[in-house]
């Protein structure tokens, strides 16, 4: 999936936040070399084997929380069959996950409102399937995407690589 430019300056706010971390435990090491020792602290590889379709997994990345999604195919299904004109932040659901890989939706879990932590739970995602945020009542769908409640944009997507079928690497 293409980073939209809202996206991209959220990892841009990232990376500057993990250099300057990066320069306060290694100065030396990021004085010669801050390209990569930024990125060693920017990305996480996760092993998705485990995770059962339905299931949603919670990792920290950048010191976020970020929901890892095995989707069953009537989650993928009702995310698809959305017009984007019924969407307050317009995106197609195959543009959000990574092609042939679609059950694994990979999202900040961080509202687009005023930054709480969307629930996931059984039981606690909210009319779409997908999040809901206990602060303001924002109700995200099984893309991730806002669908009703005050938060103004989608949850957003981080920049994703499955390394083989068990290992993605975020970020
Ligand atoms: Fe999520 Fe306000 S912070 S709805």
């Amino acid at each position: 999936a293409e980073p939209t430019r809202r996206d991209f300056l959220y990892i841009a706010t990232g990376a500057a936040g993990a250099v300057g971390a990066a320069s306060l435990a290694w100065p030396f090491i990021a004085q010669m070399n801050p390209d990569a020792s930024a990125l060693a602290l920017a990305s996480l590889e996760v092993d998705v084997s485990a995770i059962k379709p339905g299931q949603i997994v919670t990792v920290k990345w950048r010191g976020k929380p970020v929901f890892i999604r095995n989707r069953t195919p009537e989650e993928i299904e009702a995310a698809r069959k959305v017009p984007l004109g019924e969407l307050k932040d317009p995106q197609t659901d195959e543009a959000r996950v990574q092609k042939g890989r679609d059950n694994w939706l990979i999202v900040v879990g961080v509202c687009t409102h005023l930054g709480c932590v969307p629930l996931g739970g059984v039981g606690q995602r909210g009319e779409y399937n997908g999040w809901f945020c206990p602060c303001h009542g924002s109700s995200y769908d099984t893309s991730g995407r806002i669908r009703k409640g005050p938060a103004p944009y989608n949850l957003p997507v981080p920049s994703v690589q499955f390394l083989s079928d068990k290992v993605v690497k975020i970020g």
